[in-house]
């Protein structure tokens, strides 16, 4: 049977205080419509319709290249107005799932458990005890503890109010009941909407019958209408990308203090010390050590390196045992061969550096290809900008770069070839030579240093 997720999105979220939609709010990294849209296609045969409103473009915008039905509700009157909207577009036959957009970290196994209840005729509803249940709908059973009905916090009587068992607001069904009941809501209630909710008592009255089930933790539920519930939800999740790194295999100095904003698969034995922050696609191999404060977003690094403190990586592929930072900073196209090494204040861009490399202090390698146990000094810097195109730099195999070089490219040094500190080298310099641009140190004896002048 297929299914038809529906995610509401349309409300205004106004409570976020915030020109950007609530929906798309991160957690994570990811907005949490995205969340919501990323699990819901993880179940077989989705169709993913999206109902918006409130800041309706922006979501288009940021939402677009996906297969997904965007529905409009122009405005906003009501949860059941809400799912009528994206009908239309609904298979007759298939199960719908009702989502929420700010309610990002409902699992995929709580949903399939959802849809196959509802395949089976039933109406499948999630709830939720909660100690203090005020605002949500009320989950209110007969004598036998069947579900009849949802009354809202506003509709309640003083005895409904008693009740902790609330709608989540996610439940499924088949389809045709919805075609069914949905054009039955009445805005009669308090907050003068079409509350999805009343479907419930249509089933109930309908012998439809509803289950009732509840998720596996609480957060999977757990709505955002403020900033501060978006960090009570990024702490959750990310305690649960923290646990996913330990299960496989990384110690952590402080689960609290790691942030995953994206898709990391690891090796065994990692070590990850505080406040590192790993975001994008992110590969770190066997034995990898991250020191303090590091930065690392899209890149790959291998086996045994060792990103020492405060270290800034981006689009850059690592091989085994490399020695990085503190303090480096590896822009997008760095790679280092195995064991090279990258250290204090340097920074790299689109530079490719061989085997057993170094560039161990302050200097700017980019848009440069090193060979193999090529020595930067200190102070180096590839002038790879004229100020409109920008070029390269090529050092042959076991190169020595005296310190505080300027290598003006395009530019090649050749083999074996040793340049002198302090030169200028805008001319290639062949294998085996040395080049040294160097002015030549002259001396005047005894001078006599300028005085203080006046009394
Ligand atoms: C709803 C439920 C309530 C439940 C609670 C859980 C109804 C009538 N009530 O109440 O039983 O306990 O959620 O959080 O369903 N939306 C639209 N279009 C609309 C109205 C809402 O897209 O016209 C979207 C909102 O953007 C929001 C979600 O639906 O993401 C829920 O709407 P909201 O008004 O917050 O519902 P509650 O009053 O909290
Ligand atoms: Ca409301």
């Amino acid at each position: 049977m297929s299914v038809d997720v529906v995610i509401l999105a349309a409300g205004q979220g106004s409570r976020m205080k915030s020109k950007l939609p609530k929906v798309l709010h991160k957690v994570g990294g990811k907005a949490m419509v995205q969340h919501v849209i990323d699990t819901a296609s993880s179940l077989q045969g989705v169709n993913t319709h999206v109902v918006i409103g409130h800041g309706a473009d922006k979501l288009r915008e940021e939402l677009q290249g996906q297969a997904l039905n965007f529905a409009l509700q122009a405005e906003q009157k009501g949860t059941g107005h809400a799912v009528a909207q994206a009908m239309p577009e609904v298979a007759e036959d298939s199960v719908v799932l009702v989502l929420y957009g700010d309610v990002p970290l409902t699992q995929a196994a709580t949903m399939q458990e959802m849809v196959d209840i509802a395949a089976t005729g039933d109406l499948a509803l999630l709830t939720v005890n909660l100690k203090d249940p005020t605002g949500y709908g009320r989950i209110v059973r007969n004598s036998e503890d069947k579900v009849v009905a949802i009354v809202e916090h506003k509709d309640a009587t003083p005895e409904q109010h008693l009740i902790n068992e609330v709608n989540t607001g996610i439940l499924a069904v088949k389809s045709q009941y919805l075609a069914d009941w949905l054009p039955q809501l009445s805005s009669e209630n308090a907050q003068g909407e079409y509350y999805l909710t009343d479907i419930i008592a249509m089933a109930a009255n309908g012998g439809v019958k509803i289950s009732a089930i509840q998720p596996e933790a609480e957060e999977e539920v757990q709505g955002v209408n403020n900033r501060v519930q978006l960090a009570e939800l990024e702490r959750w999740y990310q305690l649960q990308r923290a646990e996913w790194l330990m299960v496989n295999g990384a110690t952590l100095a402080d689960p609290a203090r790691v942030d995953v904003r994206g898709n990391v698969s690891i090796g065994q034995d990692l070590l990850i010390d505080v406040n590192v922050v790993l975001e994008g696609d992110v590969v770190l191999g066997n034995d990898v050590v991250i020191e303090s404060n590091c930065y690392l977003k899209n890149c790959t690094v291998a086996a045994g390196t060792r990103i020492k403190a405060n270290t800034v990586i981006e689009d850059a592929v690592i091989a085994e045992s490399c020695d990085i930072g503190p303090f480096a900073r590896l822009r997008p196209g760095t790679q280092l061969a195995a064991k090279a090494k990258v250290g204090n204040f340097v920074e790299t861009k689109k530079a490719i550096v061989g085997e057993g490399s170094k560039i161990n202090h302050l200097s700017y390698v980019g848009d440069a290809v090193l060979g193999k146990d090529v020595n930067i000094g200190a102070g180096t810097i590839t002038c790879n900008y004229d100020g409109v195109n920008k070029s390269l730099t090529e050092i042959g195999d076991n190169a020595f770069i005296g310190s505080n070089t300027a290598l003006v490219a395009p530019v090649k040094v050749g083999a074996m070839a040793t340049v002198g500190a302090g030169s200028t080298i805008a001319k290639p310099v062949s294998d085996d030579a040395l080049a040294i641009t160097r002015a030549k140190q002259t001396e005047l004896k005894n001078w006599p240093r300028p005085k203080k002048k006046g009394n």
